[in-house]
């Protein structure tokens, strides 16, 4: 673990919608944050709070779930799920120290590259005005504490 590994943010992209917007963005050559590591899946309602909790587990400062448009899921109410599921754990995220904001739920439609290079750049920024991933910053402690050399290293 080093400095580099901040920030680290998940977007989680249907195959139908958002991953398409993410590939138009970057056919468009339109910038967004490198640190953004995306992960496909087969629609939003796949994407369960424990895959969430576990991300954050993981180490990532942030995470965001994007797919279709509501009225749009091609499995019919996969992103309403989503939807839920996200607010649901959001109100959960504070009772365990972590701030809601590293979580969120966005619709980015397949011709709408534009929006999901905005939607990169906004999570970004939150998350750079966050800081690190309170889980990440314990076991960083942590692991700085059994260093022989720890005044150095931090
Ligand atoms: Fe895109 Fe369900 S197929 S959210």
């Amino acid at each position: 673990m080093n400095q580099t590994d901040f920030p680290r943010i998940l977007g989680i992209c249907c195959r139908w919608c958002s991953y398409a917007g993410a590939d138009l963005a970057g056919t468009m050559r339109l910038q967004y944050p490198p640190e953004i590591r995306i992960m496909l899946v087969p629609c939003t309602g796949r994407v369960d709070i424990l895959h969430l909790l576990k991300a954050f587990e993981l180490g990532f400062d942030a995470v965001f779930v994007s797919g279709c448009h509501i009225g749009d899921c091609h499995y019919l109410a996969g992103n309403i799920q989503a939807v839920k599921r996200v607010a649901k754990l959001k109100k959960d995220l504070a009772s365990m120290g972590i701030e809601p904001e590293r979580l969120e739920m966005f619709h980015v439609a397949s011709g709408e590259g534009p929006k999901f290079a905005t939607v990169c750049r906004e999570m970004f920024e939150r998350t750079q005005k966050l800081g690190p991933n309170p889980v990440k910053r314990e076991v960083r402690a942590a692991w700085l504490a059994k260093q022989p050399d720890a005044e150095i290293a931090a």
